[in-house]
């Protein structure tokens, strides 16, 4: 990555955590361009996405967005989101499951009360036979997550997964305990600004070591969800699991809603599980301002539809 997009993700990134850009922002509803990677501000309309995807052979996984709240009454409007979302996901009889960041459950106010509405979640994801992902925010909240994670295990709930970001050089540590503990693991490359002192600075860096975890993961025989579109990693994953015998049904590939659509479809054709992130509600604005940082190209993208309207 050069100086120039280096500074520019940084400035996107801040952007994110801007909450008089964010009010802003969410005013003027989804015509930001938002909608190419938001499915929609309601449940209704995610649904009907969810169920396109279904069609297509693609699993979902739907995530009512927000992080960061301010109220514990938050938390509980959250709660009831994410509860009618899975008993609507079951009676819709959609493929999928859900993710949830536990700063949305007010980890950042009340670590306790957060855990305990997040259990109130997984035990109905468990009720009705889904998984609940919790997604993986910044470093402050790692150790907080994987927490929450090992003590729901703990009381018998194994339908609840984290996720492990490749940025970070803890990673791998945590890979390998994770998978002892037979915990299901998401592996991403990492959304968020993080200093040089916890995370490789360096693209390449970061990429080489999404390939280590990604190894030791399928080599540790557990359930790997491999969530990336970078497709010299995707043929690598694929050529890797042949070489070494790793059935198909041992991982899955998973994209984000709106990114390389095409890739999605073709994958699912040629037999892998894919599964695309959908998500949606009102409060997408930090959500959509990391897809930004991700890739300089896509803020074009948006001036340029802002002028077609
Ligand atoms: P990379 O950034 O190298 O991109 C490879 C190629 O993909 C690019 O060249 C471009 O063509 C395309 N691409 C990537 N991003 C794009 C974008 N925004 N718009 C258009 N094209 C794009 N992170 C995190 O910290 N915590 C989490 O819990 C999750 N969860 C998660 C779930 C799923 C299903 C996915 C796919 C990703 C995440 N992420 C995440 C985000 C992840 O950390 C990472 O920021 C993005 O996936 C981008 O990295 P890639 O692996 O795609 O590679």
């Amino acid at each position: 990555m050069d100086a120039g997009t280096r500074l520019f993700r940084t400035a996107l990134l801040g952007l994110a955590g801007n909450r008089a850009a964010r009010k802003l922002s969410e005013r003027y509803g989804m015509r930001l361009g938002a909608s190419r990677f938001v499915a929609g501000e309601t449940m209704e309309e995610a649904l009907g996405h969810a169920k396109r995807l279904n069609d297509a052979g693609i699993a979902v996984t739907l995530d009512l967005l927000g992080e960061s709240i301010q109220s514990l009454d938050e938390v509980k409007v959250c709660e009831i989101g994410y509860v009618d979302l899975l008993q609507a996901i079951d009676r819709e009889q959609i493929n999928g499951n859900v993710s949830l960041k536990p700063t949305q459950f007010g980890l950042a106010l009340d670590a306790e009360s957060c855990f305990e509405s997040i259990r109130t979640v997984v035990r109905e994801a468990e009720r009705l036979g889904l998984f609940v992902r919790l997604d993986m925010e910044d470093s402050p909240w790692t150790d907080a997550t994987i927490g929450i994670v090992r003590r729901l295990h703990g009381e018998g709930l194994k339908n609840v997964g984290t996720v492990i970001q490749a940025y970070l050089y803890r990673s791998v540590q945590d890979v390998k305990q994770l998978s002892a503990e037979r915990i299901n693991l998401r592996l991403v490359k990492g959304a968020y600004k993080e200093p040089g002192s916890i995370a490789f600075p360096a693209k390449k860096d970061v990429d080489s070591n999404m390939r280590r975890l990604i190894r030791a993961r399928l080599e540790s025989g557990e359930y790997t969800a491999i969530a990336t579109h970078d497709e010299s990693i995707i043929r690598w994953v694929k050529s890797y699991a042949r070489s070494r015998r790793i059935p198909r049904t041992a991982f899955e590939f998973q994209m984000l809603y709106g990114i390389r659509t095409p890739l999605q479809e073709s994958l699912a054709r040629e037999g892998y599980t894919v599964r695309s992130y959908v998500p949606f509600g009102r409060s997408w604005y930090p959500y959509f301002v990391r897809r930004l940082a991700e890739r300089p190209a896509n803020v074009t993208f948006i001036v340029k539809s802002l002028f077609k309207r």
